[in-house]
């Protein structure tokens, strides 16, 4: 469920028209709604009562706005991150180090000794090599690292190839069978303080089925570790439920079904759980508002040229995943059209052939679903600027992200020394 909603024909995020914000700060921008995301921490925590008062860390690349972070901050969510900088945003949100999780495969000394100076909650080792490379910067800075070992549970996670990471053959986790050695070592290593188990199998899952198979293999792990005599009091499932996209494809299980899950499967592990999710939380809590620059008649093709690109909103041509597109204030009628940016690649495509109501140059349309991995993974390729975002309360709104102006842009490059001066015999 969502807050941008058609009141009185014009499609407004919550009590806001989105043609008033239009105005205010010109297109493209992303438009946040506060009450949808209060709403979905609300009906996350609320799938997963009766399992303590287990640590939600929003998956901070999902969308890494500090506006966004202080509105979960307040909501009592903790962060996951993967690299200084998004640690450093989650901080300044607000957010306390006591409630960070350091997550990745690739994790530079220089970062853990950040995390480590933070004294951030937990760090995720994904690998023998990196736990000998943490134990070396955690004992040079006379520190305990706070360890979980994410675990390769080598399941199928059903989902896009290019954002599954739970099967053998991807660059994360340490496979299971491999788990009980490395647990081993991480006792017998100095500046190492293991302390629980870490899973992420991929993202937008549309089935409880994969989670299931990799929560029953690290249930099994967890007895193997304690039959060893070892004490693990933490476990973090990570993040991954699907949400809704396109109307025509079954939804994906529902919060309090995924809640049902790890119920049954973690009854017994008397451990302190975390999760990290991040798409369920901010998905669709926020739209990308583009306008018509033209209708264009191709051969067999109707194409609407919109001010947003693939620049923007990468997500279409990435992956080939649909998001929705609605006029902001709907004509009667229909039309088929492709969707497309004005970016000179063939790809820059966010539908094709896609039923709609009419439109017509400077009309605004919603590209909806957009509030994760949206304006996050956005490039200024083409030197279009990074665009605005919109942050809206009720019947507030504030800019949390200028627009990038054409002067900021150029101005990050530099001339090198040699071609600061006009060329010689250059008139
Ligand atoms: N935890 C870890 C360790 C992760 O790698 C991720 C996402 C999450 C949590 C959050 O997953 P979520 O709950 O959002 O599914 N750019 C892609 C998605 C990449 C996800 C990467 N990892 C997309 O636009 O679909």
């Amino acid at each position: 469920m969502d807050h941008f909603l058609l009141h009185q024909g014009v499609m407004h995020a919550e009590d806001v028209p989105l043609p008033l914000l239009a105005e205010a700060v010109g297109t493209p921008f992303y438009c946040y709604s506060s009450a949808t995301m209060r709403r979905h921490v609300q009906v996350f925590r609320a799938a997963l009562h009766g399992l303590g008062d287990p640590l939600v860390a929003f998956a901070v690349k999902a969308n890494p706005n500090l506006a966004v972070l202080a509105t979960l901050g307040r909501e009592g969510c903790g962060a996951d991150v993967v690299s200084e900088g998004e640690m450093r945003r989650a901080l300044a949100a607000g957010i306390p180090a006591s409630r960070i999780i350091f997550s990745g495969v690739g994790k530079t000394r220089h970062e853990m000794r950040a995390a480590l100076e933070a004294g951030i909650f937990q760090l995720n080792v994904e690998s023998a090599e990196e736990l000998e490379i943490l134990s070396e910067v955690a004992a040079g800075m006379g520190r305990d690292a706070p360890v979980a070992l994410r675990i390769n549970p080598d399941v199928d996670a059903a989902t896009n190839p290019k954002i599954a990471t739970g099967g053998g053959e991807v660059k994360f986790g340490i496979p299971a069978h491999r788990i009980a050695a490395v647990w081993a070592r991480a006792e017998a290593l100095p500046g190492i303080r293991p302390l629980g188990l870490a899973i992420h199998i991929g993202s937008q899952l549309g089935s409880l089925a994969p989670l299931e198979a990799a929560f029953a293999r690290l249930g099994g792990l967890l007895a193997e570790l304690r039959g060893a005599g070892h004490r693990v009091e933490r476990v973090d499932l990570g993040g991954g439920l699907g949400i809704p996209y396109d109307p025509a494809v079954p939804p994906p299980p529902e919060p309090a079904l995924y809640g049902a899950l790890v119920r049954r499967m973690t009854a017994g592990w008397d451990v302190a759980l975390a999760f990290e999710p991040g798409r369920l939380i901010v998905g669709n809590a926020g739209v990308l508002v583009a306008r018509v620059i033209l209708v264009k008649e191709g051969q067999a093709r109707r194409f609407v040229v919109l001010d947003a690109a693939m620049n923007d909103l990468i997500r279409p041509t990435l992956y080939g995943v649909y998001h929705d597109i609605r006029a902001v204030v709907p004509r009667p009628g229909t039309m088929v059209a492709t969707f497309v940016g004005p970016v000179c690649e063939t790809g820059d495509t966010f539908a094709e052939d896609r039923p709609t109501t009419p439109l017509a140059p400077g009309d605004l349309v919603a590209l909806m679903t957009a509030g994760a991995y949206g304006a996050t993974m956005a490039s200024s390729y083409n030197s279009r600027p990074l665009v605005a975002e919109v942050l809206v309360d009720g019947d507030r709104f504030a800019v949390v992200r200028p627009r990038q102006t054409l002067d900021e842009l150029i101005a990050q490059d530099r001339l090198a020394p040699w071609l600061a001066a006009p060329a010689e015999g250059a008139a």
